[in-house]
């Protein structure tokens, strides 16, 4: 790909404005195009920055939370080094302590805490962390988050509505940020929100259903084109702006599940979202908290490896599928011994595995006693690099999908006012002829003293009025749609 059409493009549209501006376009478009035109051309083709209350990404890319060990604070801090906002994912994080079976609540807050330090000390950028509303310690973790002053709690699996600490999170300046799979749970989120707490949340995340991990689907809509990215997130965009109009604030919304390179940062900034998050491509990276053998298996897996599990907590996850899945599905898998009952909705005496446990067990490289939650996409990696090398590599494409959307979108608009053009000089040309169609006849009048048909020279006349007017018009179309091109970046809907 080249950047060569979008030059053409603007070039193009520089020299029509350059000459209309000159020929006949009114100084105030003039300014309007002088504002735009270094926008579109350079500097507004980088990154959009992600804004939630007063904390700004650089980086429009959340890393998603990962659970178990996955996203911990080498993870976290690294992303938010490189400008996009780190999370450390708070749900079974004990494991990772010797004493998670005497006191599971215990080691899940301890090393909650000790990460939460860690990553800070590690980076000035943002940190967050995602705390499933599931987990039957929700409110001791939240509370935690809020002691330790994280940016932001990303709050998912289930709806966090109830008991939220809201007074306490504004007081340390947290964000609270709520992840959902539907514009009806946002809306019910944000409704209770208004009538409990008289405030709503900071920015929503949709996860739509390519994502990795568990899903807020069913394994029906999986599939179905209504609930993937391009049909949800306009919809939960125009859910969340009643909310913004009345609080006076912005409220963006981030969305997620199969984004995997910049051209899909792309596209999902043009449905409407300010950031995009992302947990697969984090995987692969050299910071990512869990054991390389985890990390190999997406680069080793094909398409056909990854697929659904019927996971115990009653929801679908999405994984690399292996032995241990095909095991467990067909009843050979070994008793286990559950810790503390961590999950409220996991049937733990009718579970055939412990989640938990084959979720750690993976982190740490042992796939016999476990899986790898894996996106849709996770067969396209091919390697592990750094956080930052992912980072810019994630930059260019985006400029390089930014640049030819705005060409494609460029195109019509530019061929339309070369034909506007074309149409005022033609106009022009035709109102010369007729004012002198007009003069003569009027000579002839005064020739012929006043014997000469009035009614000709009426006809004239009102021909050359017309043609003026419609040459007025047109000239003000033109000047109005090339001034208003110039915002194309800003201005996506715009038609010429
Ligand atoms: C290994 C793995 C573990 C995950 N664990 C969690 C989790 O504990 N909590 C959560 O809200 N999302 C979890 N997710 C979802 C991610 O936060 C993110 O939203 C998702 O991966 C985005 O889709 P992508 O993988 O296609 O980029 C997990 C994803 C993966 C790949």
């Amino acid at each position: 790909m080249t950047a060569a059409p979008l030059e053409t493009a603007i070039s193009t549209l520089k020299e029509l404005t350059t000459d209309v501006v000159e020929d006949f376009g009114p100084a105030h478009l003039l300014a309007r195009v002088k504002r735009y035109r270094r926008a579109v051309a350079s500097r507004r083709l980088n990154w959009p920055s992600l804004r939630i209350g007063e904390l700004i990404a650089s980086v429009p890319i959340i890393q998603g939370g990962m659970g178990v060990g996955i996203s911990l604070s080498r993870l976290a801090s690294a992303v938010a080094n490189a400008g996009g906002i780190g999370v450390i994912a708070a749900n079974g994080i004990g494991l990772l302590e010797p004493d998670y079976y005497k006191d599971g609540r215990a080691a899940n807050l301890r090393a909650f805490r000790r990460e939460i330090r860690a990553a800070r000390e590690q980076t000035d950028g943002i940190i967050g962390v995602n705390i499933m509303v599931a987990v039957n310690d929700f409110h001791e973790l939240l509370d935690v988050a809020i002691e330790e002053g994280v940016d932001l709690v990303f709050m998912g699996a289930g709806l966090p509505i109830k008991n939220l600490p809201v007074e306490a999170m504004r007081a340390a300046g947290v964000k609270a940020v709520p992840i959902v799979s539907s514009v009806r749970a946002t809306e019910m989120i944000f409704r209770m929100w208004q009538k409990i707490y008289h405030d709503v949340p900071d920015a929503v995340v949709f996860e739509g259903p390519l994502a990795g991990g568990h899903l807020g689907f069913t394994a029906e809509q999986i599939d179905d084109s209504d609930y993937q990215l391009e049909t949800i997130v306009p919809d939960i965009v125009r859910s969340v702006e009643p909310f913004e109009t009345e609080f006076g604030r912005s409220i963006p919304v981030i969305a997620g599940g199969g984004v995997y390179d910049g051209g899909d940062i792309n596209r999902v900034l043009e449905l409407g979202a300010q950031g995009v998050q992302m947990g697969t491509r984090f995987v692969a990276t050299e910071e990512c908290d869990a054991d390389d053998v985890f990390k190999d298996a997406y680069v080793q897996c094909a398409p056909e490896d990854i697929g659904l599990i019927h996971s115990p907590v009653g929801m679908p996850g999405r994984a690399i599928r292996n032995d241990f899945i095909v095991d467990a599905e067909e009843g050979r898998r070994p008793a286990f011994r559950c810790a503390w009952q961590c999950l409220s909705s996991c049937k733990a005496n009718d579970a055939k595995y412990c989640i938990s446990i084959a979720l750690n067990n993976a982190r740490k490289g042992n796939l016999r006693g476990g899986f790898v939650f894996a996106g849709a996409n996770a067969h396209r990696v091919t390697e592990v690099v750094p956080v930052s090398d992912l980072i810019g590599e994630l930059s260019v494409e985006y400029r390089v999908a930014r640049r030819t959307a705005l060409a494609e979108r460029l195109e019509p608009i530019v061929g339309r006012a070369r034909e506007l053009r074309e149409r005022c000089a033609d106009l022009a040309a035709r109102v010369q002829e007729l004012g002198v169609a007009y003069e003569n006849a009027l000579n002839e009048r005064i020739d012929n003293a006043w014997s000469a048909g009035e009614t000709g020279i009426a006809r004239v006349r009102e021909q050359y009025e017309e043609t003026l007017s419609k040459l007025r018009n047109t000239q003000f179309l033109l000047t109005e749609r090339l001034a208003d091109s110039w915002e194309l970046e800003r201005r996506p809907d715009l038609q010429l």
